[in-house]
């Protein structure tokens, strides 16, 4: 047993998320988080929303709310949504906690006092009726290579040039519209990371050793191109605040940090934020995970966009600091999942998103479909096609229909209680190989973090069982030999709890309905090993049973009519 800290990248507050965000981080970590659970180590599966920046503040002035009460309710939804597709997490926290300000103002002055921050003049715009300076994305006006007259200082939707504030023709601000701008110098806090790039080159050649190639491609990719120093901090009325006994002037202006630098730390926060909210009795040691934690192993879920910050930027910060932070052992990153060969779109509300996923079907149906299909060695495409074959198909017909024929044609033959009679034989231990060949495969990918290929291998366990049900055809036996007809049933309802057990961290409510269907003492849900004596004898003769509701209905030629036209099926 291990102490393993498993975090996903946090959500941005600005509304719901696609299932592309879904399978990029959330559910893969959840994922894991259960299996390492079952296998009984100590895991801390943590998570929270990413509350500060210019989305955050934008989206709450179009929903016509102050910031903070716009995030309370976003982070609600979001929680809500989470609940639903069953994520385990420890703690979902937010970014905005009071933990996570004190945490980075903590980080931002040990930076301070080891040389890593140093004040810089720049030249920023100014709006003298808003009396702040603007972000460059709060700043509008016509681009002047395309004409659109709604372009951001950023950047240009339209012709998606990327623009400075200045080159915006009649430029004025989001905030009031007024065009009564002036360039100002201000002062910014910048991160030194340049004087931190033989660190951390040294700390990826080491732990980027063991990552996968997206992640450490991406991280060699960064430092070959030279660790630039960053501006930290921003001029936003939300955000984490420069500290005043450091920086008093900075603090004076109201300049907060950028979302960036605070957003990694709340994994930190967050663990806090638990640590904070234990029962009483219960004593929980955030720092154990994250400070001279030697004994834990840190796992961080993302998409590929966000492997810059998290291999070399977050761990610049915490080296930075010359304090023994936890760093990141294994980054696991994906790649995009595409709708019909296009891109989800938050902005666009193109494909689908989670709340909406979940009020067509149960999380399982999508848990498991994102997970076979996880974007892992190239970006896939979501298909409602591909989804609906791969639900009817592996979830419907290989383990649905195994469970239910099983459980209802022994009940009808033999009653409540899994039947006794013959002994195992030839088929059985046949059985007992395959199985444990399988399990053993299963068990090599989830190690290894390879979720398609541990999906594949629990399919061949499913359909392991359905072979042997076609061949032993106990519908055939029981009119010559009930007794070898008992033996067929008894072992499949024995592979029946072998699923519930090894299908648990992809279809959690699924493999609690055929856990349930036994009366087992809770204790019989261990992990099955590969000796296959025990992994097809745990449900022994005289257990009683229930045959539970159909596991997984079928998605119709009408379904699938019907979601193609609600979501756009086409290129
Ligand atoms: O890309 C994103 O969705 C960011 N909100 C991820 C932040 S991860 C971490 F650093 F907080
Ligand atoms: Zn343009």
């Amino acid at each position: 047993m291990a102490r393993h800290l498993i975090t996903s990248a946090l959500p941005y507050i600005n509304g719901i998320k696609h299932l592309g965000n879904m399978v990029g981080s959330m559910l893969p970590a959840d994922v894991y988080s259960r299996y390492m659970r079952q296998r009984g180590h100590d895991v801390l599966y943590i998570c929270a929303t990413d509350e500060h920046g210019t989305p955050a503040e934008l989206a709450a002035k179009d929903a016509g709310q102050s910031v903070d009460a716009f995030c309370a309710e976003q982070h609600d939804a979001q929680k809500a949504i989470y609940d639903g597709f069953g994520l385990a997490f420890d703690h979902f926290g937010r970014s905005s906690s009071q933990q996570n300000v004190e945490l980075t103002q903590h980080f931002a002055r040990k930076l301070h006092e080891n040389g890593f921050i140093e004040e810089r003049a720049i030249r920023q715009v100014y709006s003298n009726a808003d009396e702040r300076f603007l972000p460059d994305r709060y700043i509008v006006g016509t681009c002047p290579h395309c004409g659109y007259d709604k372009a951001r200082g950023d950047q240009c939707e339209n012709c998606t040039r990327v623009l400075d504030p200045t080159d915006l023709i009649d430029a004025r601000s989001a905030i009031s519209g007024s065009s009564d701008l002036e360039v100002r110098e201000t002062k910014h806090l910048f991160l030194l990371q340049s004087k931190l790039q033989g660190e951390v080159e040294k700390f990826i050649d080491e732990a980027g050793e063991e990552w996968p190639t997206l992640a450490s491609s991406i991280a060699r990719k960064w430092l070959t191109e030279g660790l630039h120093d960053r501006s930290i901090t921003r001029d936003l009325d939300w955000g984490v605040p420069v500290p005043a006994d450091v920086w008093p002037d900075l603090a004076a202006e109201g300049k907060v940090f950028y979302v960036w630098f605070d957003a990694p730390i709340e994994y930190i926060g967050s663990t806090k934020e638990w640590a904070d909210a234990a029962p009483d009795g219960e004593v929980r040691d955030w720092k154990s995970w994250w400070y001279e934690a030697d004994d834990v192993r840190y796992t961080e879920f993302m998409a590929k966009d966000n492997v810059p910050f998290h291999s070399v930027m977050f761990p610049a910060t915490q080296l930075g600091t010359r304090e023994p932070w936890k760093k990141v052992d294994f980054l696991k990153a994906f790649n995009w999942l595409n709708y019909y060969g296009g891109k989800f779109s938050t902005s666009q509300q193109r494909g689908i998103f989670t709340d909406a996923a979940l009020e067509l079907l149960p999380a399982d149906y999508w848990r498991y479909f994102l997970i076979a299909n996880a974007p892992e060695s190239d970006d896939t495409s979501f298909t409602w096609e591909l989804f609906s074959s791969s639900v009817n198909k592996d979830l419907a017909d290989t383990l649905g229909n195994f469970v239910n024929r099983v459980l209802s044609f022994s009940r009808k033959r033999f009653g409540d209680e899994v039947p006794a009679g013959a002994e195992a034989g030839e088929a059985e231990a046949k059985l007992g190989e395959d199985i444990a060949r399988l399990l053993a495969e299963y068990e090599g990918h989830m190690e290894a973090l390879q979720f398609r290929k541990a999906a594949a291998s629990l399919r061949a366990l499913w359909s392991a069982g359905n072979s042997y049900l076609e061949e032993k055809a106990p519908w055939l036996e029981i009119k010559t030999d009930k007794d070898a007809a008992a033996l067929t049933l008894r072992t499949a309802m024995n592979l029946i709890h072998l699923y519930s057990v090894i299908s648990e961290p992809f279809i959690p409510s699924s493999a609690k309905a055929m856990r349930g269907a036994f009366d087992l003492a809770d204790d019989t849900a261990l992990w099955v090993t590969q000796d296959e004596a025990k992994a097809l004898s745990s449900v022994p003769a005289g257990t009683s049973f229930t045959v539970p509701p159909v596991l997984f209905a079928k998605i119709t030629e009408d379904d699938l009519a019907a979601y193609k036209d609600r979501f756009g099926g086409e290129e």
